[in-house]
């Protein structure tokens, strides 16, 4: 199979995306002239692992939201410091979300500033979180809190890793490419899922070149993310952020449709997608999330961080999606009481 090439258009800040089977092989062909040597920045319980031809040494993170900290960037630094990484040098990210969210952090204020080369290992790092250069840290006061913008000199998508992703994890992956379904309009489930993932890895491309630093489109991405982060904040532990994003895209189909954005059709497109395509928002999922009290969800619906004017919400409408600020509160009770109670929405056809 031979790898698909993605350009994200940043002027002297551009890279490039290759998605396929074997492109983790390539790093040395994206390495900085001048580079002498490479940290590669892992979590070693991954089964998928580079080689560079520079001398390197491997700094292990350890996996799971209570290690994306200032201290783990500060253990990195240090490891940095004792290999004598310099600026023209290379880090090298290989994992998940996280490891490319700190490593890519920790390289953009290494020396001010140092190469990064993305190596996303799971569905989500592939699609979403290795493009784009937001890299960031929680505090206990907030998840991604801390961070900065530092694009990657290249992401390589190599397939072969979702070979040992856990089933959990794909559908995490899943969540988001769902949700690219509605953002670009096209077809999607007319192609194979390694085509998708290009699909999807090139609709991300296309937004950040046209809003690196989420001011205005690049929002579309937080598409279902309103309820998500509501139903992770109030607690639904049970629900991985890709699962309560899979829910949040079909709430926010039913709000759209109570809104009169859309059609009926429309919103058992989003059925079709979210749980006949990728089989999420199970119904015991869909309890769970029902198990919350409404006046909850819209206070934590509220206090999104990305809400700057009242209730926001990504909706779909005829125009595509659109970044829909101030939504009456009355409206997404209506909604979400409707949603709830019909266990799955409105399901029609
Ligand atoms: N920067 C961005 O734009 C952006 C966008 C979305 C999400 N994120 C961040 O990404 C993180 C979530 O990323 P994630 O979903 O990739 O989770 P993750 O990085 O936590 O990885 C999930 C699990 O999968 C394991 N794993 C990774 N690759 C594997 C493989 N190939 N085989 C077997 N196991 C593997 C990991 O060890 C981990 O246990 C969050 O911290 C989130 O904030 C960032
Ligand atoms: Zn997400």
């Amino acid at each position: 199979m031979t790898a698909h090439r993605i350009e994200v258009s940043l002027g002297d800040r551009s890279y490039p995306v290759l998605v396929g089977r074997g492109v983790g092989s390539r790093i040395d062909e994206f390495v900085p002239a001048g580079a002498k040597r490479a940290v590669v920045v892992t979590d070693p319980t991954i089964p998928f692992t580079v080689s560079t031809s520079l001398p390197s040494m491997v700094s292990p993170v350890v996996g799971g939201e209570d290690h994306k900290t200032l201290s783990t960037i500060e253990t990195l630094c240090r490891e940095f410091a004792r290999f004598g990484l310099t600026r023209s040098d290379v880090v090298i990210a290989v994992g998940g979300g996280l490891v490319t969210d700190v490593a890519g952090f920790a390289a953009s204020v290494w020396h001010r500033g140092t190469a990064v080369i993305h190596v996303p290992t799971t569905l989500l790092g592939m699609v979403d979180a290795a493009i784009g250069g937001k890299t960031a840290v929680n505090v206990p006061e907030g998840k991604n809190l801390v961070g900065a913008f530092w694009q990657p000199r290249a992401v390589l998508a190599d397939l072969d890793a979702l070979d040992t992703l856990p089933q959990r994890e794909l559908r995490c992956g899943l969540g988001e490419v769902a949700k690219y379904h509605f953002i670009a309009g096209d077809d999607l489930l007319s192609v194979p899922l390694d085509a998708r993932i290009t699909r999807c890895a090139e609709i991300k491309a296309r937004i950040v070149e046209g809003d690196e630093r989420e001011s205005g489109q690049r929002a579309l991405l937080n598409y279902g993310h309103t309820l998500a982060h509501a139903l992770e904040s109030a607690g639904s532990h049970d629900l991985a952020h890709g699962e309560a994003v899979a829910i949040g895209i079909l709430f926010a189909a039913e709000l759209a449709r109570t809104l009169d954005r859309i059609d009926d059709a429309r919103v058992t497109l989003h059925h079709r997608v979210v749980r006949d395509e990728y089989g999420l928002a199970t119904d015991e999922q869909l309890a769970s999330a029902a198990s919350n009290e409404i006046p909850t969800l819209i206070d934590f619906m509220r206090r999104d961080k990305k809400a700057t004017d009242g209730l926001t919400f990504v909706l779909d409408g005829s125009r595509g999606l659109e970044v829909v600020p101030n939504v009456d509160p009355v409206d997404v009770q209506t909604a979400l009481e409707s949603f709830f109670a019909r266990g799955v929405g409105r399901q029609i056809g």
